[in-house]
């Protein structure tokens, strides 16, 4: 084989690869649509966004409450090697992708997937929470955040805002060359 059919064999490759993917999404997305809160992978817009947003820097724990099949912390898993980072999602069928996505990461900096509860995963010594999450768990969400977080920790999400809290400072940022928009709450000091 010349090289140009390598080339033709390589970017059929690709393609095909691109497409699987597209389509794994789409069915997940159409099997769990019902929930109150949907699977819907972030984008790899605010994916990027918040792994390099300068607040993660040296955190410690990072937890991604509703990790889907693990897109978000592939992206911050990525930038944050040292961090301890948790996935917590309760739908089993997911955490199989998510575990696989993780496979062949070291066991050093590899991120545990949880199946369970997001609202029953305590956060009392978690340094960072991250998610995307729409307006009908946001209430029960913020509350739990009030409640467990210690001061100086941190909860990011992008696309939906959460509602304001007296105990958090809010930062809202621009995605750079985009319509994309991330937030940062801060648990204050008592
Ligand atoms: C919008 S997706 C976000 C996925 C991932 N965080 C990302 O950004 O790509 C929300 C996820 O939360 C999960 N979820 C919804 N309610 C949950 C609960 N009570 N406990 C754990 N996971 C939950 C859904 O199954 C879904 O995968």
């Amino acid at each position: 084989m010349n090289w140009i059919a390598w080339i033709f064999v390589g970017v059929q490759f690709i393609l095909l690869f691109v497409l699987f993917r597209i389509v794994i999404r789409l069915v997940l997305f159409i099997l769990f649509f019902h929930e109150s809160l949907p699977y819907a992978p972030s984008n790899w817009v605010p994916q990027r966004a918040i792994a390099r947003l300068p607040v993660l820097d040296g955190r410690k724990k990072i937890v991604d409450l509703g990790s889907g099949t693990g897109e978000l912390l592939l992206a911050i898993g990525k930038r944050h090697r040292a961090a301890e980072l948790v996935g917590v999602e309760h739908n089993r069928a997911l955490n199989f992708f998510a575990r696989a996505r993780f496979f062949f990461w070291r066991k050093k900096g590899r991120p545990t997937i949880i199946t369970g509860d997001m609202f029953a995963y305590s956060l009392q010594n978690v340094d960072a929470v991250v998610g995307y999450w729409i307006q009908v768990v946001m209430p029960q969400l913020l509350e739990k955040f009030a409640k467990e977080l210690r001061p100086g920790a941190v909860v990011i999400c992008h696309t939906f805002p959460l509602p304001d809290h007296p105990a958090f400072s809010k930062q809202e940022i621009n995605i750079p060359y985009s319509k994309k928009q991330i937030w940062i709450y801060t648990k204050c000091s008592l």
